[in-house]
């Protein structure tokens, strides 16, 4: 048959359309370069020799950011297919882990991402106070770090409920519990976080709203002022 004959061979039709283009490509990108001087910005971005103090230590930050990004890819694809509701959550994982195409790849990567990220960010942490990084002129920026932490323990915290399984109601239920010890706006919060006084459907949607919109939008301000104030001040010499 045709098909079989060429198998293997190189399809010249094809390999045209592929320089084409990229022929395409490359002009377009040059009309581009012309106007915006993007090669100029982008090399300029790009130009920052690593310091000769820095050692593997140093890798830590961008490490817990790679993970945030995997988190991000592998959370929104399983969005796609994950379904918050009491009646729904739980099957649709079930449905997600079983049925859909690499489903439980993805979900096992967003899992063990999360708790990969949190033992990252505790290093990253770790080499900062350790180096003394923290100090004058960095202050602030070990703040935006502190609310980078915080927001990622939330991201745990809420993510935690979703599957909606016996772990998640219960550990959701404890979780809850521990804010009520919070001096004075205790209850508030707990009842804050529940949206009334049990786990509920509400409490779902909530978690749910926060696990993709909120945290997400706040941990984006937050790492683009930390990486702003890195890129201002460059990273610190070892004490
Ligand atoms: C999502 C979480 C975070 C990401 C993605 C992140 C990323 C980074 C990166 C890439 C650097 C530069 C390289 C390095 O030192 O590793 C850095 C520096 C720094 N980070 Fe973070 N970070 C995060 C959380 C934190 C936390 C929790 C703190 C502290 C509470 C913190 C405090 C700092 C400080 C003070 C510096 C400057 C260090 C220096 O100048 O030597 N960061 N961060």
């Amino acid at each position: 048959m045709a098909g079989e004959k060429n198998e293997g061979k190189l399809d010249v039709r094809e390999w045209l359309r592929n320089m084409r283009a990229s022929m395409l490509a490359t002009v377009a990108y040059g009309k581009m370069d012309e106007r915006l001087e993007l090669k100029e910005a982008v090399s300029e971005a790009l130009k920052h020799p690593v310091p000769r103090f820095a050692n593997w230590t140093f890798c830590f930050g961008g490490m817990t950011f790679f993970l945030f990004v995997v988190q991000a890819v592998t959370g929104i694809l399983l969005t796609m297919y994950y379904q918050a509701s009491p009646d729904t959550a739980y099957e649709s994982v079930k449905f997600i882990m079983n049925d859909v195409r690499y489903g439980w790849l993805i979900r096992s990567v967003h899992r063990w991402g999360a708790e990969l990220m949190i033992l990252m960010i505790f290093l990253h942490m770790g080499r900062v106070f350790f180096t003394g990084a923290y100090k004058h002129p960095r202050e602030l920026n070990w703040i935006a770090g502190v609310f980078l932490l915080a927001i990622t323990l939330l991201f745990g915290f809420t993510g935690y409920l979703l599957p909606w399984d016996q772990k998640a109601y219960w550990g959701t239920t404890v979780g809850t519990q521990m804010a009520n010890n919070v001096p004075l706006v205790g209850n508030f919060i707990r009842r804050l976080l529940l949206g009334g006084d049990t786990v509920s459907g509400i409490t779902i949607t909530r978690f749910f709203s926060f696990h993709v919109i909120v945290l997400p939008m706040s941990i984006t301000v937050f790492l683009m002022a930390h990486f702003a104030m890195i890129r201002k001040q460059g990273v610190s010499e070892p004490l």
